[in-house]
């Protein structure tokens, strides 16, 4: 019985820090290793800069882009035919990537964009409206749902614990 709790115990703690690695992490360990070689935040490298990506497509385009960029090319997107007009270079698909992987990378690029831009000079952006749009609907809102759902982790957790601890209260006078 001790041991069960123990493995329980172990389980939830593993389970609670991979909930609570944040997700820009993940994101710079993928970035780094699949898309540095071609992509800077503030820098064009063989393909641009990607600083402020958030505020120039929605987060669905930049999903299907990293997965399938030619395929959109073909179909005609007009953002994703403009970019190439602009490189003439494709992008490799990153059909491996999962949306939530795209949305980390996404988080990181956020991340180092803030951290790069001088009090005066902030990314560029076209419409404000637009902008602090987007930003709310997918920036805010996902940092709001990874806290709730690491609130309910911890009460979860903490209910549990209190669980085994009446638990075993309850053994210990059986057995007297
Ligand atoms: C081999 C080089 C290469 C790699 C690797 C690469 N990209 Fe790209 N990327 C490009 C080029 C070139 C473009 C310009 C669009 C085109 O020509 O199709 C681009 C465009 C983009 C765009 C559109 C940018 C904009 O400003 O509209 C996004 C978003 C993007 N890449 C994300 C990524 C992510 C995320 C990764 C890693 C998973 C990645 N790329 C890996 C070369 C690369």
């Amino acid at each position: 019985m001790k041991s069960r709790i123990l493995v329980l115990a172990l389980t939830l703690v593993t389970a609670l820090q991979t909930w609570a690695a944040p997700p820009a992490a993940e994101g710079k360990t993928i970035f780094t290793s699949r898309c540095a070689g071609c992509h800077s935040v503030s820098k064009q490298l063989v393909g641009p800069a990607l600083g402020g990506v958030d505020q120039r497509h929605s987060m669905d385009w930049i999903v299907n882009f990293v997965q399938g960029s030619q395929s959109m090319i073909k179909k005609g997107d007009k953002e994703a035919v403009a970019i190439y007009e602009q490189f003439k270079i494709s992008m490799p698909d990153h059909k491996d990537l999962s949306a939530d992987n795209i949305k980390n990378i996404v988080a990181y690029i956020q991340e180092e964009t803030k951290a790069a831009a001088a009090p005066t000079a902030a990314a560029p952006t076209d419409t404000p409206a637009q902008v602090d749009y987007i930003g709310f609907s997918s920036g805010n809102y996902g940092l709001l749902l990874t806290y709730a759902g690491l609130l309910v982790l911890l009460v979860g957790s903490l209910l549990f614990l209190v669980q085994v601890k009446a638990l075993r209260r309850r053994m210990e006078q059986e057995q007297v």
